[in-house]
């Protein structure tokens, strides 16, 4: 104690402070730089000291880019945190997301559980219980029962054709975003509840549509206090989520348990979505509230994702003549009428698919497949510790040259050929590196109501309209990543070309 006295009073009590602070960082940047488990990781130097870096990436909403930049500096494997790295490999991708022992969903989804008792099956991280849920709600997706509700997507089309048909001299053009994404969320919300949000027929967005960018940033910003403050302080961070926030939330589940219950009841309503589950065993249906969840989920992980991919598909189709024109080709020479575009008609469209598969490519709605913790594995040559998180970048992966040829090209007959190759070597393109639905355990449950809706909307309008950009915009230089794209708009010329009856 004497020692120490003398000591404050030989140094001075500020400079011993001093001393001991950057002691104490020099010893933290030795064991993040040099004994780390992750030391070896090729990148940044600040990424690897501290979580900064990253969460100002995703703030900005350049994340997608900024990892293409790390990944073409330092290779395939590269260290962007303290505690998480970034793998723009196809073979990552598919031990990540695909392989055995499963990398989990962890601490970056119970962000998504807050506040919430039950979660539904996208922020599920208990991989039971994220099994019994996804078996409950498969038969939803199941071709037999989508098929039957193609009625109802058709009616939300029609609705969509006289919109944009009352709507084509608008001096700005056609925001063919606003369009697509009312016309996707009415469509799951029709499935969903029986009834849609009524956003195409009101011409503005349902109040649940226009929160879920601020649900999305919420989310974006939880993630990034739980980063950057210490463990302790997380089980604050619920207090961070606005009142508003939290009532609209508590809105959104009462409308929704209304709803369902009514719908469960009532044997003589409707065949559609919804029933498909009665056809499960009673012991392994839903309970009210998980169903409640999930169909809210189906909003939230639908609607924005297929606006998304309808709206790029339409600007590289009208920026690339070429493909518009074969595409519009196809579609004018296999249709004489509104009524004979139907799910199967479509289906069989070849370009079309092309061009939605080359679109998803390039411009992938959700840019990096989702965040998973490590069990301790080697991923594609190179081992990744227990407890670090993982990102496998579609955005970088769909870009490598060693992937795909001319890859920043929108270039759809490279779908053409469906042999699979290695980009690279000048062969065909490596087609399983594209993964816009992801993989394994927690792909996409909605991928071929997706599919359907596109080939729906496309064909469709490029049968009504003849249609080209209305004013100029760079959708891939304009647009940030939050979470899910937050797009440059994109307005539409439409001439209608179609005179006959309509469907
Ligand atoms: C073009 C449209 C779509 C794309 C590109 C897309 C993409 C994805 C991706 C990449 C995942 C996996 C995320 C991860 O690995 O973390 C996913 C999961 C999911 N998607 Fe989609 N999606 C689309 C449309 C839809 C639709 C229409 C629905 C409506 C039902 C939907 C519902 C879901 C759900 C519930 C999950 C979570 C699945 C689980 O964890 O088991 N998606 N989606």
């Amino acid at each position: 104690m004497l020692e120490l006295q003398a000591l404050l009073e030989h140094i001075g009590v500020l400079p011993l402070v001093l001393l001991i602070l950057t002691v104490s960082a020099l010893i933290y940047a030795l064991r993040q730089l040099v004994f780390h488990p992750l030391a070896d990781y090729p990148g940044p130097k600040l990424a690897a000291l501290s979580p900064l870096p990253f969460v100002f990436s995703n703030i900005r909403g350049h994340s997608h880019d900024d990892l293409l930049n790390l990944h073409r500096k330092y290779g395939t494997h590269v260290r962007i945190g303290p505690s998480i790295v970034s793998i723009a490999t196809y073979k990552a991708q598919e031990r990540v997301h695909g392989g055995n022992p499963h990398f989990p969903k962890g601490q970056h989804y119970k962000n998504w559980q807050l506040g919430v008792a039950k979660p539904g099956l996208t922020p599920a991280t208990d991989v039971h219980d994220h099994a019994v849920q996804r078996a409950a709600l498969n038969p939803m997706f199941f071709p037999q029962n989508l098929k039957k509700q193609e009625r109802h997507i058709q009616e939300g089309l029609d609705l969509l054709m006289e919109k944009l048909y009352q709507h084509k001299n608008d001096p700005d053009g056609v925001d063919i975003n606003f369009w697509a994404l009312a016309f996707s969320s009415d469509v799951i919300t029709d499935l969903a509840f029986g009834e849609t949000f009524g956003s195409l027929k009101a011409e503005k967005l349902h109040w649940v549509v226009e929160q879920m960018n601020k649900f999305f940033s919420m989310i974006l910003v939880l993630d990034s206090f739980y980063r950057i403050l210490p463990s302790w302080l997380w089980s604050y961070r619920e207090s961070l989520v606005p009142k508003k926030v939290t009532a609209q939330r508590q809105r959104l589940a009462e409308f929704a348990q209304t709803r369902l219950v009514e719908r469960m009841n009532n044997t003589a309503l409707r065949e559609d979505f919804i029933t498909a589950l009665r056809d499960v065993p009673e012991e392994k249906r839903l309970n009210d509230a998980q169903l409640r969840m999930n169909c809210i989920g189906f909003i939230i992980a639908g609607g924005e994702t297929t606006s998304t991919a309808l709206t790029a598909a339409f600007y590289f189709l009208v920026t690339i003549p070429r493909a518009y024109t074969a595409l519009t080709t196809e579609l004018r020479s296999a249709f004489t009428s509104p009524h004979e575009i139907t799910a199967t008609n479509v289906s069989a469209l070849p370009y079309l698919q092309h061009c939605i598969n080359e679109t998803l490519r390039l411009f992938p709605p959700l840019a990096t497949l989702g965040i998973r913790e490590s069990p301790g594995a080697d991923v594609d040559g190179v081992w990744v510790p227990h407890g670090v998180e993982v990102v496998t970048p579609q955005w970088v992966i769909n870009r490598d040259e060693g992937n795909f040829r001319r890859a920043e090209e929108f270039w759809p007959e490279r779908w053409g050929n469906l042999k699979e190759g290695d980009g690279a070597h000048g062969g065909e393109d490596r087609k399983r590196a594209c993964q816009p639905f992801g993989m394994g355990q927690r792909m996409c449950i909605g991928k071929a109501l997706a599919m359907m809706e596109m080939r729906l909307v496309i064909a469709r309008t490029l049968f009504e309209f003849d249609i080209e950009l209305a004013r100029k915009v760079d959708l891939v230089r304009e647009s940030r990543v939050l979470m899910v794209w937050n797009k440059a708009p994109v307005y539409l010329k439409l001439t209608p070309r179609y005179t006959g009856p309509q469907a």
